[in-house]
């Protein structure tokens, strides 16, 4: 008989395998030093564009002291327990009421991790007879909620509105034959790219099909629409969303996430969300410091105003510059650039290196063969400056890679890795 560890010995999976090149410089780097736009890799300062702090709050002041006190007040442990048992408290309802608020629904509910919070809001949602719809670039959470569904799903093509009707024609046949209903997911704005997913589009679909949507807004909460409410708010829609979800790990610079609906169905997800049931409640200085942030997000527009200003900056010029920055619609930005694995190797390390510009890359297998994806988070504590430096170094770059320096640095990986 095999031993389970054999194919672990043999094999470390599509991206464990590029560890020995990859390991502590392009994956699991380790940045230095008070999250902000200038941080220290390896000892020397980059300029960041790789954190998910959209609004600087990581490291606002104000935002570092309330944090302190309730970890000096409640300790990291308190409350103990799931929220059902023993690890509920007047502040969690506290939060979750001005979520709901914030995001213009009736109720919403904690989660501890955003990640294991939308695979059991999926699987929570669904039982063997419902289906389930989704955009095929969905998110791991999502992917993995779906991995627990009994029933039937499909995919639809990325933002593809005549896919997802395609499919959604044979999702209510099917659904006729089981008596079940269906689920439609998208993400409200997709990380890696930067679209929003097509809401308006998806909505218009309910006069046609009977279906209930589920958005993940990780990327829009706290950055698109008028009060920072997310796409939903962004593109007039908010209201037909059936089930928000956003984290706290990106605009709130925390941890933590929630899920937002009428009272009827939070009330429904709350005694069935089995990661939320079994697992501790989220502890408190989390819960306080959420409420800070909120408060902030509320009442200093501000925020918003300067990430905006430097994602403007450097959208408008990288385009300006002629880079393809693809289709964002978002503060997300993606350059693509043409060259292998090995070629982008090269090019952060020389942007990293000589030009103090920390982003991360993104290649094949996640996008198409020869396409080099550098994806860049914009904050609000980014500078003007920081935005001129970066374009000058991308311009530098650009020409090393059309003239071949980084496919001659990489001739080795290169021959090694056959590509
Ligand atoms: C689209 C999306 N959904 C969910 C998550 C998971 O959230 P969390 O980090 O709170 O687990 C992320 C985080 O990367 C995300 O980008």
């Amino acid at each position: 008989m095999k031993d389970l560890f054999e194919k672990i010995y043999k094999d470390k999976g599509p991206l464990g395998k590029w560890a020995a090149q990859a390991e502590g410089y392009f994956v699991f780097p380790k940045l230095e030093g008070e999250i902000s736009n200038r941080m220290k890799f390896q000892g020397k300062e980059v300029i960041t564009w790789s954190i998910n702090d959209y609004l600087g709050l990581a490291n606002h002041p104000e935002v570092r002291k309330v944090d302190a006190e309730a970890a000096a007040q409640y300790g990291s442990a308190y409350p103990m327990g799931a929220r059902m048992m023993s690890g509920h408290t007047e502040l969690h309802e506290q939060l979750q009421n001005e979520l709901a608020t914030f995001v213009q629904k009736e109720a919403a509910y904690l989660l501890n991790f955003g990640y294991q919070g939308m695979v059991s809001t999926v699987d929570a949602l669904v039982s063997k007879d419902d289906i389930i719809v989704y955009d095929v670039d969905a998110h791991a959470c999502i992917i993995d909620g779906v991995r627990l569904h009994h029933g039937k799903r499909f995919t639809y093509k990325h933002n593809d509105m005549e896919s997802l009707e395609k499919n959604l024609e044979r999702a209510t046949k099917m659904a006729e034959t089981t008596g079940g209903g269906i689920l439609v997911i998208s993400e409200g704005v997709f990380g890696m790219r930067g679209e929003q997913g097509r809401l308006k589009e998806i909505v218009a679909l309910k006069e046609k099909f009977n279906f209930r949507l589920f958005v993940d807004d990780a990327h829009g909460f706290g950055t698109l629409g008028k009060t920072g409410a997310g796409a939903g708010e962004e593109q007039g829609v908010q209201d037909d969303i059936d089930v928000y979800f956003a984290t706290f790990a990106k605009s709130l610079a925390s941890t933590g996430a929630f899920i937002a609906a009428d009272q009827e169905i939070i009330d429904y997800l709350k005694y069935n969300l089995r990661s939320q049931m079994f697992a501790k409640s989220l502890q408190m200085q989390l819960v306080v410091g959420a409420l800070k942030r909120l408060d902030m997000l509320r009442t200093m527009p501000e925020l918003k105003q300067n990430l905006w200003k430097i994602v403007d900056a450097l959208q408008s010029g990288l385009k300006s510059r002629g880079f393809d920055i693809g289709t964002t619609q978002s503060c997300v930005t993606p350059v693509y650039l043409n060259g292998s694995i090995p070629e982008a190797m090269a090019l952060v390390r020389d942007l990293r290196e000589n030009y103090g510009i920390f982003c991360s890359i993104v290649v094949y297998p996640v996008i198409p063969k020869g396409l080099i994806l550098l994806r860049m988070i914009p904050t609000a504590t980014h500078t003007l400056e920081d935005v001129t430096v970066t374009l000058d170094a991308f311009d530098a770059i650009r020409e090393r890679l059309e003239n071949g320096t980084y496919k001659r640095m990489s001739a080795a990986l290169i021959k090694a890795m056959g590509e």
